[in-house]
């Protein structure tokens, strides 16, 4: 949600503000600018276009001022709309300003600083770089100390005062941002994905203290001046992770990247075929110790809740709930000292999910999270954290993320089955066993793609599509219609089969396409029969089987039939159908797959 980079030291400053804005454009897309200092004596130059960043790199092609310090910024607009003036950086007297986040009492900000009428964007942003202007005589420590006792919101705010022409100051509140020093200079940005081609060690900037970043050193200090020492990370992935490799967008590219991910996440938790979480640093107390599990995420991650809910419960029979973190957090939930909080977070950022876990251990519920993003808020601020092992996940629609949710979500119910004594060891062992077969189930369905997208095709003419199945499959379904929705644009709904016929069922036309999951053999009749009802209205359905299904004739126009033999583990090759069968419909309507229009990775507003 908005990117943004700031660099200064020896290289060539639009190259590096270009190129990072580039990486991390998949973090907002409505704008983007850059601003740079160009030395002693001169002006700042200032260039933002409303588009994408190949619209800014277009403005940028003549320009002959060559510059080493400078900011950038991706913009996902949301106070003001998608225009030049809304873009950032901001400019007030002798600041220059980016921002990511929400400052939520700008409105009081322009009263009681007198800036009614001399603001020239609609932008939260603008008012904070008024105030810092405001502040600013010479020292910029205390300008931002003054600055940010007056605003309330979340922020990461990249700072250049007009007469201090090397050094950029950083600060935040929720909003993330890193940083790094080497060689080539200093840098900082919204995630490491930007600094990855200079560097793998970096620092998450700790709120509420400022950073200073020259050619060369950057420092930190608390907001009594005092100097804090960070500590450093390291990420464990290369700039090839970050690209897409031959694919022609990075969605492809994750899609493919599942077997892998899924390999990374479980086989280093396995000793003795039992899962073993020991180097996560995760006792089996926090399993035995609660009565209850309340599982807290957003959007996707969400839905790979709800697959983790449909599991465990029943094994584990202790009340299992799936919260929405926007909702959860203001509806006084159900969490005591007896709760185990399970937070699921790909980027670790989710201001809602964060918002969520603080209240959960306010009510004195312990954490477990499950994050990508090494060193994110989420992660940092739980009790434990379970790190799935995806890589960079760049296409704003989550994929591989979601695969290793789901499997950290399998490893985690079959050790807390063990720890509660539900599961004997053989069970547990037998549970592992089918859960790294599912990975050569997800590499089949990879290398037997092509009918997925005949079956894109049809799919690609419809204007509303559904998704059904009971169970398992219905936990499956809602993000299989969350994933066409959000890249295709096509209205898609996922249902429990049998809630079909109480009202929606009325919108089933001529060729409307029904995407049905039946792979779970207890109802599989049931499943069976809803899938009749549809079919008796016209629907163009699309089945998913277990392989060696009975089928019953004329039941549906396309087959799918997914290789993994206990319906507990069939999540895994048929979420690689639903992504693919996504993917290829937004391809085919000629769509932006990677950065679908209105959405942007990494959602920290409210
Ligand atoms: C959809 C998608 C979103 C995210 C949601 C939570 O493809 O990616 O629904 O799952 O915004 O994000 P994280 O997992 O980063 O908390």
């Amino acid at each position: 949600m908005c990117g943004i980079i700031g660099y200064t030291g020896h290289l060539d400053a639009l190259t590096v503000l270009l190129r990072g804005l580039e990486q991390l454009e998949y973090r907002g897309y409505d704008s983007a600018g850059i601003a740079m200092l160009s030395g002693e004596g001169e002006d700042r130059l200032l260039i933002k276009k409303a588009g994408p960043v190949a619209t800014l790199k277009d403005a940028c092609e003549e320009l002959e001022v060559r510059s080493h310090c400078g900011i950038g910024h991706t913009r996902w607009a949301t106070h003001g709309g998608v225009n030049d003036t809304n873009a950032h950086p901001h400019i007030a007297g002798k600041v220059t300003l980016i921002h990511n986040g929400i400052i939520e009492n700008y409105h009081n900000l322009i009263e009681k600083f007198g800036f009614r009428g001399s603001l020239v964007s609609e932008t939260d942003t603008e008012v904070a770089a008024r105030l810092l202007d405001y502040y600013y005589h010479g020292d910029p420590y205390e300008a931002i100390r003054k600055t940010i006792r007056e605003i309330t919101g979340s922020y990461a705010f990249c700072i250049m005062f007009e007469d201090i022409h090397d050094k950029i100051f950083c600060v935040r509140n929720v909003s993330p941002m890193v940083a790094a020093h080497m060689e080539d200079g200093s840098f900082v940005a919204s995630d490491v994905t930007a600094l990855i081609p200079y560097t793998k060690r970096y620092f998450v900037i700790p709120e509420y203290q400022i950073v200073t970043l020259a050619g060369d050193s950057v420092s930190v200090q608390d907001l009594k001046g005092d100097p804090v020492t960070p500590e450093m990370l390291e990420v464990n992935w290369n700039v090839e992770a970050a690209q897409k490799n031959g694919f022609p967008h990075f969605m492809l590219k994750e899609i493919h990247e599942q077997p892998e991910a899924l390999r990374n996440t479980i086989m280093p938790r396995l000793e003795n075929g039992l899962p073993d979480f020991s180097e996560d640093g995760i006792p089996d107390a926090v399993f035995s110790g609660c009565d209850k599990i309340a599982i807290v995420a957003c959007g996707t991650a969400m839905y790979a809740g709800m697959v983790g809910k449909a599991l465990i419960e029943p094994i584990l029979k202790i009340p299992v709930s799936v919260n929405i973190a926007s909702e959860f957090r203001y509806e006084s939930p159900l969490v005591d000292e007896k709760t185990l909080v399970l937070v699921i977070s790909q980027s670790g950022e989710t201001i809602d999910t964060l918002a969520a876990l603080r209240l959960s251990k306010e009510c004195g519920a312990k954490v477990l999270s499950v994050v990508n993003v090494k060193g994110s808020t989420i992660a940092r601020e739980s009790d434990h954290v379970f790190y799935t092992h995806a890589g960079p996940e760049i296409a704003v629609a989550s994929t591989k993320a979601y695969m290793v949710q789901l499997a950290s979500l399998y490893l985690i119910g079959c050790r807390m089955s063990m720890a509660r004594g539900k599961f004997t060891e053989a069970q547990a062992r037998d549970f592992i066993s089918r859960l790294t077969s599912s990975i050569s189930a997800v590499q089949k369905i990879l290398d037997n793609k092509k009918r997925i997208k005949e079956a894109a095709a049809v799919v690609a003419k419809a204007q509303d599509a559904f998704f059904v199945g009971r169970g398992l499959d219905y936990a499956f379904s809602l993000e299989g219609a969350l994933k066409l929705k959000e890249i295709s644009y096509i209205h898609a709904e996922a249902y429990a089969a049998g809630e079909l016929k109480h009202g929606t069922i009325a919108l089933i036309e001529e060729k409307t396409p029904v995407i049905a999951l039946a792979t779970q053999d207890h109802i599989y009749g049931k499943t069976i029969s809803n899938i009749r009802e549809v079919r008796a209205r016209g629907a163009f359905v699309i089945l998913i089987t277990k392989t060696g299904a009975e089928i019953p004739e004329d039941i549906c126009d396309i087959h799918f039939a997914v290789p993994v033999p206990h319906d507990r583990f069939t999540v895994f090759p048929v979420a690689v159908i639903l992504q693919l069968l996504a993917y290829y419909t937004s391809d085919l309507k000629g769509l932006n797959v990677d950065k679908p229009r209105n959405l942007a990775k990494s959602v920290t507003v409210e």
